[in-house]
């Protein structure tokens, strides 16, 4: 009797031991949790955990997320979380990174462990070319100013004045806008970048008012930045003036769009996800997240990207039949690889790492009483114009 218990007992210990070591594929992300950023950060961690809750195990081997709070714009910190992810959580992947110099700050860290690291937001077109571990999955402000541009060149908007957040991202915003609106025929009657951190928009609206453009081009962060924004534009009264807003879709991002309200009906934005995109794939996915984020949590493209992104984690766990070597995961990513995301269907650049997709141009409309970007457009696989 008393050797059964002693079996028993040691039974159990077994049990609630955790998968071993090798059992387990260990995925790093670096997001923010907390702060100005937290709600994309989850949006992205939401995405990513969905696909992991959809497909379980590959390859035989567990998904294990290792989720890091770096709290904002924070290089130093988005450094030690990767090296510390690296050599103390041996993890075989990094992820995340809604933020460009996050990620930026994490190349290196990533050549030297020889970690594939996948951008599932972070869209300043220089990152991939910090290190040859870095794919994208996202999009890049390049990509999606460039149709912008040639949009409205050809719908008769003739001067623009430009606002963007000063830091890379904004800084490729503006200059690709400005290329291809020039290029076409345009006038860039004005620019200004704003600081990124809580800016307050009041004086930089009043200066754009006062300089009367057709329409003013904006970039800012998606999230508490957008919403700052739109309330100063419709407070300042430049609808009204009738100026016109385009922008990228960081604007009027999914997850705010609602709080934003009225002032934001009529905006014309490009971008690559919309929930309001018509596929089977959408419809499931939005289905699927509510279950994760909760009932009513519309998906934006941080989640999209956070999915996708888990999507090509997957892909390459299976394809090393769950052996991760940095270089062979690297070969795989890079041989011409697809996805089928809630957006359409991505590709990495074979050569650049970058993502190549299908780019939407939406107009802020309301549908069944709620706002959503209604895709009226579309450029077909669009690539980097900032590798070019
Ligand atoms: C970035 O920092 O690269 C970034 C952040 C938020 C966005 C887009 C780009 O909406």
């Amino acid at each position: 009797m008393k050797r059964m218990l002693l079996a028993g007992a040691a039974l159990l210990a077994v049990a609630a031991l955790p998968a071993k070591a090798e059992d387990t594929v260990k995925v790093g992300m670096i997001i923010s949790l907390s702060g100005q950023f937290a709600d994309t950060g989850t949006q992205m961690l939401n995405g990513a955990k969905l696909y992991v809750k959809q497909h379980g195990d590959v390859a035989g081997k567990k998904i294990e997320i290792i989720a890091k709070d770096v709290g904002g714009i924070n290089p130093p910190v988005a450094k030690r979380l990767a090296q510390e992810l690296v050599t103390r959580d041996k993890v075989q992947f990094l992820g995340g990174f809604v933020l460009t110099p996050n990620a930026l700050a994490v190349a290196p860290v990533a050549t030297q462990a020889k970690v594939p690291t996948i951008i599932m937001n972070a869209a300043t077109s220089i990152i991939t070319t910090k290190s040859p571990y870095i794919a994208r999955v996202s999009f890049t402000l390049s990509q999606v100013a460039a149709p912008l541009a040639e949009w409205a060149a050809k719908n008769k908007i003739n001067h623009v004045y430009t606002l963007v957040s000063d830091y890379g991202p904004g800084n490729d915003a503006e200059a690709t806008f400005k290329k291809v609106f020039t290029a076409h025929g345009g006038e860039i009657v004005g620019s200004v970048k704003v600081p990124l951190k809580n800016p307050d928009f009041s004086p930089f609206i009043q200066r754009i008012k006062d300089a009367k453009p057709e329409a003013v081009f904006v970039f800012v962060p998606a999230g508490e930045a957008s919403v700052g924004f739109m309330k100063a534009f419709a407070e300042r009264g430049l609808n009204k003036a009738g100026i016109k807003l385009i922008a990228t879709g960081d604007l009027t991002d999914d997850d705010v769009l609602t709080a934003m309200g009225e002032p934001a009906l009529g905006v014309i934005s490009t971008h690559h996800y919309s929930a309001a995109h018509e596929s089977p794939e959408n419809t499931a996915f939005k289905k699927a997240y509510a279950d994760v984020a909760g009932a009513g949590v519309r998906p934006n493209f941080m989640a999209v990207g956070g999915w996708d992104g888990m999507h090509l984690i997957y892909d390459t766990v299976k394809k090393l039949g769950g052996n991760i070597d940095g270089d062979k995961a690297m070969a795989f990513i890079t041989s011409g690889v697809t996805i089928q995301s809630p957006r359409g269907t991505i590709a990495i650049d074979p050569t650049t790492r970058d993502v190549v997709q299908d780019v939407y141009v939406r107009k802020v409309q309301k549908v069944g009483g709620q706002l959503y970007n209604v895709e009226f457009d579309k450029v077909a696989k669009v690539k980097d114009p900032g590798k070019s």
